[in-house]
């Protein structure tokens, strides 16, 4: 039985905002233990002039965040943990998972290109168990991301120092400024120049990728930072990228530089 199953039920009213009454109900059971609140992770740091959507969200959302009984994703992690266990656990051991969302994306010697922590395990899923491709939005591939990114919650987002990155990396910056779409806007324009502005009803916040994959309260699930990604294109008028592909990974690597430092928060809520 999967505790988190159980406390979804009683948790349904969570998702409709009632999380006050919810967490209550559960009593924090699946939390740390009931005596410490837990860590925000997503709280600015002092001095530092960047803020994860975390610090923009209503305090009902923030508190659907920080209660892992109250999380809807907390059901992914657990799928996440079952499949690890099948799948992964005569190869990988979980303990050793903690720090390495925190470092990737990283270079793939034998790819020749960098992977995405979720093109790594994709990678695994296929090479080493003869699995079929799993795309970013596969449900497996989504519970296996979250499970072992939450290995490394609350750890700073540590990109490696790796040169053969650095052209990824650039390349990933020029995306991140480029004017696209019938809008004509690029992502620094709304992430850099005007975080912090509401449109149409939502905060802009910064932009950073510190708790993916992430439950959307809008999207009624989870999903990984790519469909975050295709949500801004689309908002814009702008043809969305490819599925793993160069872009999407070039983007990511600015992403995650952008953030260095940042604590990770996966399995973060998002409106
Ligand atoms: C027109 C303004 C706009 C543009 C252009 C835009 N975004 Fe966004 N972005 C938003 C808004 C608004 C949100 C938050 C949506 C919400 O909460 O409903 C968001 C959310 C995000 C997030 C999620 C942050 C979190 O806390 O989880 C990331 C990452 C992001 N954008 C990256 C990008 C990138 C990369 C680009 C360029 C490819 C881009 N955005 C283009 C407006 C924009
Ligand atoms: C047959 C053994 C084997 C299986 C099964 C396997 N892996 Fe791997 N995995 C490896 C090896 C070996 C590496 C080192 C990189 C490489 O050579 O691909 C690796 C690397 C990784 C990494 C990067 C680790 C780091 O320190 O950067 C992750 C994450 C990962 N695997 C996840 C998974 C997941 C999730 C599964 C289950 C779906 C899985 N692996 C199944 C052998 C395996």
């Amino acid at each position: 039985m999967t505790p988190g199953r159980a406390v979804f039920a009683a948790c349904s009213a969570a998702l409709v905002g009632l999380v006050t009454a919810c967490t209550a109900a559960t009593g924090g059971a699946m939390g740390s233990g009931g005596a410490a609140p837990p860590p925000a992770r997503g709280e600015p740091a002092a001095g530092d002039p960047r803020r994860s959507g975390y610090a923009d969200m209503s305090a009902a959302t923030q508190a659907m965040q920080r209660d892992d009984a109250a999380n809807p994703a907390w059901l992914w992690v657990e799928d996440g943990r079952q499949r690890f266990a099948a799948q992964c656990a005569r190869c990988h051991e979980v303990a050793r998972m903690a720090g390495v969302a925190a470092r990737h994306p990283a270079w793939d010697e034998r790819a020749q290109r960098p992977f995405t922590l979720g093109q790594r395990i994709a990678d695994c899923h296929e090479r080493r168990n003869g699995g079929a491709p799993m795309l970013p939005e596969d449900d497996g591939r989504l519970a296996l991301e979250m499970f072992v990114a939450l290995q490394s919650r609350g750890r700073p987002i540590a990109p490696p120092a790796d040169a053969r990155l650095a052209p990824w990396r650039e390349r990933g910056r020029a995306l991140f400024v480029q004017r696209v779409g019938q809008l004509d806007l690029s992502c620094a324009q709304c992430h850099d120049a005007h975080a912090g502005r509401r449109l149409a009803g939502s905060l802009i916040p910064q932009g950073h990728p510190t708790g993916y994959p992430i439950y959307r309260l809008e999207w009624q699930g989870v999903g990984s930072l790519q469909r975050r990604l295709r949500g801004c294109l689309v908002g814009v008028r702008a043809e969305p990228l490819a599925p793993d592909g160069d872009d999407a990974t070039a983007l990511e690597l600015h992403l995650v530089s952008r953030a260095a430092g940042m604590p990770l928060e996966t399995p973060a809520v998002r409106p």
